[in-house]
């Protein structure tokens, strides 16, 4: 196409993925567009458009993306929908930026997405966090601890946010969380990044936009039928749905992609139609999977989500890091994997194809000679911590310095530390950093995890004249 001396490296790289032809356990939910119209798929470079004459425009809608919008929030049940060429990170920056008062703190777990980070540092918030249950041994998040949340829920609280589903699809009791909000006069936000396909329920269990939570966010790119990056935001109190929309135009391009925005209209009319149908065939996968594979089971969790299969690397003697590439070796691409287990998405993009590829690739891991898992140990602190020392904007927007992490105990971070995915900050800016984190950063990273927030081993910490 191009002279072979023309470098082209990320092309390449997913032309070299690609061709690999593993199946996709991962997002997007489309499942490299067996969800997708075929139309839409074979004339994706003559639809992608943006905001022509009769085309609509996203930050003000009145035409057919106001009616598409419309007809999505139909769908959800919520008040309105805004649709976002910018993911559910944008959403949820929107939310918090238009829901929490800038004299209060929004009300945050422990496993808070990255995004909530970058609402704090652009209003100057600084968080109160509530435990989330753990399972200690895995490093594990679990659900929502509601006991704990309940307590926190004081007049300092400007908003209060839930993750859930969670990567590992642990279900949280949002309707139990969305009353509590409702009593305390507190505004609640839910992120369901990884829920959209809990519209359709029944099969599926509930949305929390049935649940009574003002704000949902779903990625309608993970486990929807819809592009990457493309989400919606569900606002169901009236109140709100001017200010969340006022957000999100703070925060989306002018030139927001027409093929994102074209998926979340077919994403919807594929959920309308075909949604429910699909995602029993999808369910009836997960189920087949489950029954052929060792699955991670989490203790006593409110609820789970079923087309989320957490292999457990144990019983194959590896941490979950090397079942992954063993995996990817033999034509399974998941989505994520940690200390003990990988983690496959399923979506109603899914069809039964999707049960062999990982049956057979564990069954060929299970003859194996095994291996021991003695090195798989537990160390350092996971969960985050609660104090801190400077407000998140503060750390981060002063003058900084690169410290190799063993350098860094007792100095305050100044951006976010993440193992990626899942994408939940182990350190906050502004907080200080301990042992503990150093330790834990450390062991995962030997056990092949990957981390945002460090470079070359060096983490940014506010430097010591500026503090
Ligand atoms: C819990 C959670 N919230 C929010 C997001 C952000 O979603 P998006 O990729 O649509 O921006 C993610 C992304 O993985 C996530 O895991």
């Amino acid at each position: 196409m191009y002279p072979e001396a023309v470098s082209a490296p990320l092309w390449d790289a997913v032309r070299r993925h690609t061709d690999a032809a593993a199946y996709p356990y991962h997002v997007p939910g489309h499942k490299q567009g067996r969800g997708l119209p075929e139309e839409f798929a074979r004339r994706m470079a003559q639809f992608d458009l943006t905001e022509l004459p009769g085309l609509d425009n996203l930050l003000a809608p009145s035409g057919p993306l106001a009616e598409a919008e419309s007809l999505a929030a139909r769908l959800c049940g919520s008040k309105a929908c805004h649709f976002t060429t910018g993911g559910s990170t944008s959403g949820i920056i929107a939310a918090l930026l238009a829901l929490c008062p800038s004299d209060k703190r929004p009300l945050l777990p422990r496993n808070a997405h990255v995004s909530c980070v970058h609402a704090c540092v652009l209003a100057d918030l600084v968080p109160i966090f509530y435990d989330i249950q753990e399972d200690a041994t895995r490093k594990l998040f679990l659900g929502a601890d509601i006991a704990d949340f309940s307590l926190r829920l004081t007049s300092d609280v400007g908003v209060a946010l839930l993750v859930s589903p969670n990567y590992h699809g642990v279900i949280s009791d949002a309707g139990a969380m969305s009353s509590l909000c409702r009593e305390a006069g507190i505004p609640f936000i839910v992120d369901e990044a990884h829920g959209t396909h809990l519209l359709l329920s029944p099969p599926m269990p509930p949305s929390a936009v049935s649940l009574g939570a003002d704000v949902v966010v779903q990625s309608v790119h993970k486990t929807g039928v819809a592009l990457t990056g493309s989400s919606w935001v569900n606002v169901n109190t009236e109140a709100y749905v001017r200010s969340v929309k006022a957000a999100l135009r703070l925060l989306q391009t002018t030139s927001p992609s027409y093929l994102q925005l074209i998926s979340l209209d077919l994403a919807r009319a594929f959920f309308e139609t075909q949604g429910k149908e699909r995602a029993e065939v999808a369910l009836r996968a997960a189920q087949a999977i489950r029954k052929a594979v060792p699955v991670y089971e989490p203790p006593e969790v409110y609820g789970l989500d079923p087309l989320r299969v957490v292999v457990d690397s144990l019983p194959l003697g590896m941490n979950g890091h090397q079942l992954g590439q063993h995996l990817l070796a033999q034509g399974v691409a998941v989505e994520m994997t940690d200390l003990t287990t990988a983690v496959l998405v399923l979506s109603p993009g899914d069809g039964l194809c999707a049960i062999a590829p990982v049956t057979a690739a564990v069954a060929a891991l299970t003859h194996r000679a095994r291996r021991t898992n003695s090195d798989i140990s537990p160390a350092g602190r996971f969960l985050l911590g609660d104090q801190f020392a400077l407000s998140p904007r503060s750390a981060y927007l002063a003058s900084g310095e690169d410290l190799p992490l063993h350098l860094a105990n007792g100095r305050i971070a100044a951006e976010p530390v993440t193992l990626y995915p899942p994408g939940s900050p182990l350190i906050w800016p502004g907080q200080r950093i301990g042992e503990d984190f150093i330790e834990y950063i450390n062991m995962s990273l030997a056990h092949g995890a990957s981390a945002t927030g460090l470079r070359q081993g060096t983490v940014r910490v506010v430097s010591e004249a500026t503090k």
